[in-house]
């Protein structure tokens, strides 16, 4: 029997979609980043038996798990028998200051953080290639047709520029700017916004695809607005980008009027951020006073959090 009791950590945090969500499902350009503000780690610790989860959702047999856990179930599986090792005698226990379902990430880092802390446990080398396949496990679960800009974000720590053909690279930003984050409160629903874009494409194709095509057209424009550090051409691109989202049924009138409160307070723009439904938005600004007035405005419209993200 095992007397010795070992532990092992992983961390991940969050992500803002700069520009993209949703035309990246359909291989268009897409612009993220990696948002540290806000971590998910998982402890991963022999427990004698079957494999328990402690997290703020669930604190049992991961067996017994609602099905709103059923991407960690899947996910834990998935990294045990890719390290060979039996489903059992561990703990993981989940501490998050990821708003969960928000469109920041939550799914993607909290399976990348479990992989993390199970390779550790396991003293294997973990390949940037194995994370990213791992956390398509659990991110196909919670996502249904990930694109795996959220998988790439959570776990890198640069701004990542996705390039229709499946490619990520990572940017450099050169933008005197600030991101206000707002958190409308209200869960958001990416698995049902995504389906509801492919009903869309499949009942009114030419004009779904026209939006899709112009968000992907924006998020390409948009690189160049931060290489070129033009945060006035970028917040008229985020607009754009709110009303293409808005078009695809997306946004909602919590995220809408964040959007609002953002642009009257003098923000270059906003957008929602992440699969919408529910979820946060950014609105972007030169400089720190204007973000904190912004910020202030948006909490007293209705944010339940706001955070500033300096690009
Ligand atoms: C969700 O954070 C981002 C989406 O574009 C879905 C995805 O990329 O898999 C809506």
């Amino acid at each position: 029997m095992q007397t010795v009791s070992k532990s092992a950590t992983g961390v991940s945090h969050g992500k803002i979609i700069l520009m993209g969500e949703h035309s990246v499902v359909y291989g268009e350009p897409a612009i993220a980043l990696p948002f540290k503000a806000v971590t998910i780690e998982a402890l991963t610790s022999y427990s004698q038996g079957e494999v328990t989860i402690n997290s703020a959702y669930f604190v049992g047999p991961l067996q017994n798990a609602p099905q709103s856990l059923d991407n960690l179930k899947a996910l834990v599986k998935a990294v045990c028998e890719k390290l060979d090792k039996p489903v059992m005698d561990f703990d993981i226990t989940i501490k998050s200051l990821i708003p969960s379902e928000r469109g920041l990430g939550s799914s993607a880092a909290v399976s990348g953080a479990i992989v993390r802390s199970l390779y550790a446990y396991f003293d294997t080398e973990l390949t940037n290639d194995e994370l990213l396949e791992l956390i398509d496990v659990g991110e196909s679960i919670a996502h249904g047709n990930p694109s795996g800009l959220d998988a790439w974000t959570t776990s890198s720590n640069s701004p990542i520029y996705y390039q229709a053909g499946d490619r990520f690279e990572p940017i450099e930003l050169a933008m005197d700017a600030y991101l206000i984050v707002a958190d409308t409160g209200i869960k958001g629903e990416t698995k049902a916004a995504v389906s509801g874009i492919q009903k869309l494409l499949n009942n009114f194709p030419e004009y779904t695809e026209k939006a899709i095509k112009k968000l992907g057209k924006l998020a390409n424009d948009s690189k160049t607005t931060l290489i070129e550090n033009d945060s006035k051409m970028l917040g008229h691109y985020m607009n754009r980008a709110h009303y293409y989202l808005r078009k695809l049924n997306v946004s909602d009138r919590a995220l809408d009027h964040l959007v609002d409160v953002s642009l009257a307070n003098g923000a270059l723009g906003a957008k929602l951020t992440g699969g919408g439904r529910g979820g946060c938005i950014i609105a972007l600004t030169e400089n720190l006073d204007d973000a904190n007035v912004i910020a202030k405005a948006l909490e007293d419209g209705g944010a339940t959090s706001t955070w500033i993200y300096n690009l």
